[in-house]
């Protein structure tokens, strides 16, 4: 399963990047708003040319399909890792398959956005959608089972071996990341906060510490033995002077 970073912030997209952990990521009109980034073309270039070759997603913004097919033709232009993002219907709920299956017959990879049911992913998936956005929370806040949908969704996707991959997005707490992950998705894009709650836990801080003051100790006694080999390191200094505090 890959992991993609749901954020237009540089400086957490490299973070993540040197962490070894992201594979991607999915950027939104709203996302580049809260983000500060008010220059799509320039700050998604930047993105873009940090990632290397790994994806980064662009949304178009409009809600007219002719313009959405040109805005993806230029969008996609700007780098060769950027997938552009096409919502799955208009906010008049008018289809936008058309707009996934030309841009997907020119070759430019299309990631069909806002997609909340099994339904809406299997047509994206048929259009060619290299990437198929469920959006978990989104899904539950309208009071249905986000993990079951992606289950279906990827053994349907499975069983025909379309190459469609999941991604799924709208994260609202670490248990959806799991629950995803469980239930098949190809991609879970995670906002940095999120990434930064998976990786801290109180018992791994304690059972860190533990292990440091013990091995803090067994040095101690070796000086005082004569037995020691070798003068503390700055890193074990700096540890001894932590747990005096
Ligand atoms: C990712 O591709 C989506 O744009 C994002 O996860 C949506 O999240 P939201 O439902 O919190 O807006």
């Amino acid at each position: 399963m890959e992991i993609f970073a749901d954020t237009a912030d540089l400086s957490e997209i490299k973070t993540w990047l040197d962490y070894g952990v992201i594979d991607g990521v999915t950027t939104n009109p709203s996302i580049m708003l809260a983000n500060g980034v008010y220059q799509l073309r320039d700050g998604a270039i930047s993105i873009a040319n940090v990632l290397g070759d790994k994806p980064l997603c662009v949304e178009v913004v409009t809600d007219d399909r002719d313009e959405m097919y040109s805005q993806a033709i230029d969008i996609a232009g700007w780098a060769p890792n950027i997938a552009v993002k096409i919502p799955i219907i208009t906010t008049q709920g008018e289809p936008c398959l058309g707009v996934i299956s030309a841009l997907a017959r020119e070759g430019i990879k299309v990631n069909a956005t806002a997609c909340l049911s099994f339904n809406q992913a299997m047509l994206a998936t048929k259009a060619g959608a290299t990437y198929v956005s469920l959006f978990g929370g989104r899904i539950s806040d309208e009071g249905a089972d986000a993990a079951l949908v992606v289950r279906r969704t990827a053994d349907w996707i499975a069983a025909w071996k379309y190459p469609a991959k999941i991604i799924v997005g709208s994260v609202r707490e670490t248990v959806n990341i799991q629950d995803a992950a469980l239930a098949g998705a190809h991609v879970v894009t995670i906002p940095p906060k999120f990434l930064r709650q998976m990786i801290d836990h109180k018992y791994s801080r304690f059972t860190v510490g533990q292990f440091l003051a013990d091995g803090i100790s067994a040095a101690e006694r070796m000086h005082a033995l004569g037995l020691s080999v070798g003068a503390p390191t700055n890193g074990t200094k700096k540890a001894a002077r932590v747990r005096a505090k």
